[in-house]
């Protein structure tokens, strides 16, 4: 890409991955995160780090200026309401970076993925007992699915930082919200990447999964096999 990717929680365990991933293939990297001291011990130097907080607005628009993509992909506190709450990182955040991203003098749509999660669309899930965290993820979603933005949405099952096998390394992409299983923080990261350089993961939710096989040879034809989702009316966001 010509101008720089951010990674919004990109020293975290999925971001830290994404980060080297993109770095690898040269492109300009900024972490937005909020701890200097995460950044030293787990960014390599190559990765730019700047300070900021998803749910503090006025923390977003300097690091993302000029982005041509966002990978976001923040884990939120689970208290009911407050600074801890899914709601405040998970939605507000969302919205905060959808703001800072509209907000920029001479905007050039960015891309936008966004790391979710499955049972999503459960609200009787037992995940969504910590802070309705699946309501406030969705709502983000939501929000970025009306936002006008090419993005793609990836909703990991339980992460794992296990090697995935040749074996199990098969990754299974599904719609619906249906299914449960484990998925490698490795592949969740590759996914990230790989929507930002397939025509093919623009406008798609999915969930992921690993399985008995082999990893997948062609991304491109992985998310061709998807739906895109239906179009969502494109929400200002104030
Ligand atoms: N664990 C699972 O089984 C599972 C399953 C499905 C989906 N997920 C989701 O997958 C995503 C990635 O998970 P992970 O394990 O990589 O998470 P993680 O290791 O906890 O990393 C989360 C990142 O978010 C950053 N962050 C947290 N609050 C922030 C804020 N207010 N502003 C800016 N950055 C903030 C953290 O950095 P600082 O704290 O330094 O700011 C960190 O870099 C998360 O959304 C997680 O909920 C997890």
């Amino acid at each position: 890409m010509n101008t720089a990717i951010a990674v919004i929680g990109g020293t975290g365990r999925v971001g830290r991955i994404v980060t080297r991933k993109l770095l690898d293939r040269g492109e300009t990297v900024r972490v937005i995160g909020r701890s200097a001291q995460r950044a030293q011990r787990h960014l390599p130097p190559r990765a730019q780090f700047f300070l900021g907080d998803v749910r503090d607005a006025d923390t977003l628009p300097v690091p993302l200026h000029g982005c041509s993509a966002v990978v976001y992909t923040v884990e939120s506190g689970t208290d009911t309401s407050g600074p801890d709450s899914p709601r405040s990182t998970l939605h507000a955040g969302v919205l905060n970076t959808l703001d800072a991203l509209r907000r920029q003098e001479g905007f050039e749509p960015a891309q936008f993925v966004l790391v979710s999660q499955r049972h999503v669309t459960r609200p009787e899930h037992p995940m969504n007992a910590y802070g309705r965290m699946l309501d406030w993820r969705l709502a983000g979603e939501n929000a970025v699915r009306s936002s006008g933005l090419a993005y793609t949405i990836v909703r990991p099952g339980w992460l794992t930082d296990r090697t995935v096998s040749a074996d199990d390394g098969r990754i299974h992409l599904e719609q619906g919200d249906r299914r449960d299983g484990y998925v490698a923080l490795q592949d969740v990261a590759e996914a990230c990447v790989q929507a930002l350089y397939c025509p093919s993961a623009k406008g798609l939710t999915f969930e992921m999964r690993n399985g008995a096989g082999s990893a997948p040879g062609d991304w491109e034809e992985l998310f061709a096999g998807l739906s895109t989702d239906e179009p969502v009316p494109v929400r200002a966001v104030a």
